[in-house]
């Protein structure tokens, strides 16, 4: 026996009865995040553009896969997708308890402030923070009526750590953890919570074309950069972040912007490996 559960009974299932949004849940940390929900009892509406990915996810999770999750198309920067994203959770699964504006973009790579585009700069913001608000919004509409929910962003260690991201993108990112704070004072009173999260970087499908380089060349990049030493931050593990504060074990969390970082954003190794280097 470990934590009261003998070793053969199954794990607990931790969304039971919880009905989940995902945007961008057709690839990387959504993509992991709706299936971590529905292992975990949730039923997942996933809402993206990459229509073809977004399905193969769904059927992916087996034959009566429509009982447990549905794909939409949904350009969160189009206000009428996200109001039929939030709709179509309510029509198939009869409520909506969590919301995940998780869709985002890096934008070009230039991080000069000379060489930052202007329509490229929009565009982030477009899709980072108001497509998050639109998300925010319409889970808002539906939510304070039920007295509950739990809406959930992710943004980014651009969001903590200056310098290692374009302008457009880390700006973005302040703004979605400004968009969190904001919401979780006004939504406070009708019982919904509002939590973000900021992982590192994460050798996703996003962060592999900003490299342009394979999954193991970033992971092994972001290995000798890490803090925390031996293993490489996976989409799981920010989804394993997601299900706890999407879940009633976090019912008393709300504006928390959670770094799913191994530590990386509480130190700068610099002076010390400057020191070293000196020996
Ligand atoms: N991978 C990282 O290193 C990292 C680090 C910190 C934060 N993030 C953030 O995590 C989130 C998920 O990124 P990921 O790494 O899983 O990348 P990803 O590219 O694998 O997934 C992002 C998903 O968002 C979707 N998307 C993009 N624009 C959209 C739009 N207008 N409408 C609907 N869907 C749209 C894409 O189609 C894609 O499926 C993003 O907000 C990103 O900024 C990623």
């Amino acid at each position: 026996m470990m934590n009261g559960f003998s070793s053969q009974s199954p794990a607990p299932k931790r969304l039971e009865g919880k009905v989940a949004v995902i945007t961008g849940g057709a690839s990387g940390i959504g993509e992991s995040t709706a299936r971590l929900f529905v292992k975990h009892g949730a039923k997942v509406v996933i809402a993206d553009v990459q229509d073809e990915l977004g399905r193969k996810v769904c059927e992916d999770l087996g034959p009566s896969h429509e009982q447990n999750i549905t794909y939409v198309h949904c350009d969160v920067t189009n206000e009428l997708d996200v109001k039929n994203a939030v709709d179509a959770a309510i029509t198939k699964y009869g409520q909506l308890d969590i919301m995940y504006n998780n869709a985002g973009i890096t934008g070009g790579l230039d991080f000069t402030v000379l060489g930052t585009d202007a329509d490229d700069f929009k565009r982030v913001f477009d899709v980072n923070v108001y497509g998050a608000f639109l998300g925010a919004k319409h889970a808002a509409r539906v939510m304070i009526p039920a007295k509950r929910g739990a809406i959930l962003f992710t943004a980014s260690l651009a969001s903590m750590v200056a310098g290692e991201a374009p302008h457009a993108y880390a700006m973005s990112k302040h703004a979605v953890v400004g968009l969190t704070k904001n919401l979780c004072v006004e939504l406070g009173e009708h019982g919904i919570r509002v939590n973000c999260i900021s992982p590192c970087a994460i050798a996703t499908p996003l962060l592999r074309k900003a490299m342009g380089m394979e999954k193991s060349a970033v992971e092994a990049m972001v290995a000798a950069s890490a803090n925390l030493k031996g293993l490489a931050p996976t989409a799981e593990d920010v989804a394993e972040a997601a299900l706890y504060l999407a879940s009633d074990e976090a019912k008393y969390i709300s504006g928390v912007n959670l770094a799913v970082d191994g530590g990386y954003s509480t130190t700068n190794h610099s002076f010390s490996a400057v020191i070293k280097n000196m020996q």
